[in-house]
């Protein structure tokens, strides 16, 4: 079979094929707790629920712009200027299937073959492979100290002419850390400076706790919109637990929003009408939603971290928003896929190793799902790594007798 060298360069998302094992093994009836898991588990908003129903019963469904229908892009406008004190044109304003078609695009519009884009560990494990299926190449930036908080110096020691854009993702998936106001405003001037893209991937960035303030990049950018190579990505699936819809969009100057505008036409043409509907009610509808997501989240995370802080040799980052925790396991076992292949197969718990998200030692533990399945899979990894846990579980009905340590 011929298959294209790109093509077999590119591996599976680590984290789309653990859902599709843990969905697999509970199918089959295991008592599985998935820990791996990048979507809340609440439903979607009632007015994204209304309004694509209403575009449902009109019958009426049908091609929309490439770039998003008007009401959407207006909506997408009207949160900008909510969340970001930021007033853009429809022409900086273009919709994908996706945050994650959204940055795939983006660096389709933006980079040459051997360009390259700096991306800080620990990072999202699809923005490397992004990079190389626009043919360009990922430069790793790790902070020396071994921690999650990313310093301008160590990424300047990176940048070189072929340097096209550096990625930041605030709070980030998978360490959940949020970085400072000082960082953000310095890596906006670094980037006008350098004449260098900087993509800012705002995801997860309503949820944030602490009592913490989201932080606008545009408050330190000095060019304007037309001409600004700063990029903001979002969209509605984690703030408005919407994974399933599949709509993302990007704030950009209008050269690389046609950019994005010709190489969506001529692939995937506009988003669902339907699903752009659903976008479009949930960002204009009631808004108390995310607020109640950003509070579970918050109880969660200190559930987890609770149950995390019984574990010897453990560090954790105290995760400033997203709901991902990537707490370093090398205490027990400094190969991550090792140690989480060895707790799906031992306790029934579905984790991501870290060497996914550049970061080997770690694991990326989320807490999305219930206090119940956090305790109990808590309770289990614990089992399983501590030596001096007692010898017998039960999983349901089953009993576990360990056979190792
Ligand atoms: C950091 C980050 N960016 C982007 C995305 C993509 O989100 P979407 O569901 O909108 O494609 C994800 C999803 O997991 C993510 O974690």
């Amino acid at each position: 079979m011929s298959i294209s060298q790109l093509a077999r360069s590119i591996p599976p998302s680590a984290t789309l094929k653990l859902n599709e094992m843990a969905k697999m093994l509970r199918k089959k009836g295991e008592k599985v707790i998935h820990l791996g898991g990048g979507e809340p588990k609440s439903k979607a908003p009632i007015d994204a629920i209304y309004a694509a129903s209403s575009k449902l019963n009109s019958a009426d469904i049908k091609y929309t712009p490439t770039d998003g229908t008007v009401t959407l892009k207006k909506a997408i406008i009207r949160y900008t200027e909510e969340n970001y004190n930021k007033l853009v044109a429809p022409e900086n304003v273009i919709v994908s299937n996706g945050a994650k078609q959204s940055l795939s695009v983006l660096m389709q519009a933006i980079i040459n073959p051997q360009d390259e884009v700096i991306i800080l560990t620990p990072y999202w494990v699809s923005y490397p492979e992004m990079v190389k299926i626009a043919y360009g190449v990922p430069v790793i930036v790790t902070p020396e100290d071994g921690g999650v908080h990313p310093r301008i110096k160590e990424i300047d020691e990176n940048v070189g002419s072929y340097t096209k854009a550096i990625i930041v993702n605030s709070p980030c998936n998978p360490s959940g850390a949020m970085f400072s106001e000082e960082f953000i405003a310095g890596i906006v001037e670094y980037c006008e400076k350098k004449k260098i893209y900087l993509i800012m991937d705002d995801i997860y960035s309503q949820l944030i706790f602490d009592g913490r303030t989201r932080i606008s990049p545009y408050k330190y950018a000095k060019e304007d919109s037309d001409h600004s190579r700063l990029v903001v990505i979002n969209g509605v699936s984690k703030q408005y637990a919407m994974t399933g819809f599949r709509i993302g969009w990007t704030i950009a100057n209008p050269q690389v929003v046609e950019a994005m505008d010709n190489i969506q036409s001529q692939t995937t043409s506009c988003p669902s009408a339907l699903l752009q509907a659903a976008a479009a009610g949930a960002l204009t509808g009631i808004q108390s939603h995310i607020e109640s997501l950003r509070l579970t989240l918050e109880n969660n995370r200190n559930v987890l971290l609770q149950e995390l802080n019984t574990l010897d040799g453990l560090r954790t980052y105290k995760p400033d928003g997203t709901f991902y925790c990537f707490p370093d396991f090398s205490a027990y076992n400094k190969d991550s896929r090792a140690l989480s292949e060895f707790l799906l197969e031992k306790v029934l718990v579905v984790t991501v190793p870290g060497v996914e998200f550049g970061m080997e030692g770690h694991l990326r533990l989320s807490f999305c799902g219930t206090i119940k399945e956090i305790k109990e899979g808590v309770e289990r990894i614990k089992w399983a790594l501590d030596p001096n846990a007692p010898n017998e579980i039960f999983i349901g009905d089953r009993k576990l007798v360990r056979d190792w340590l």
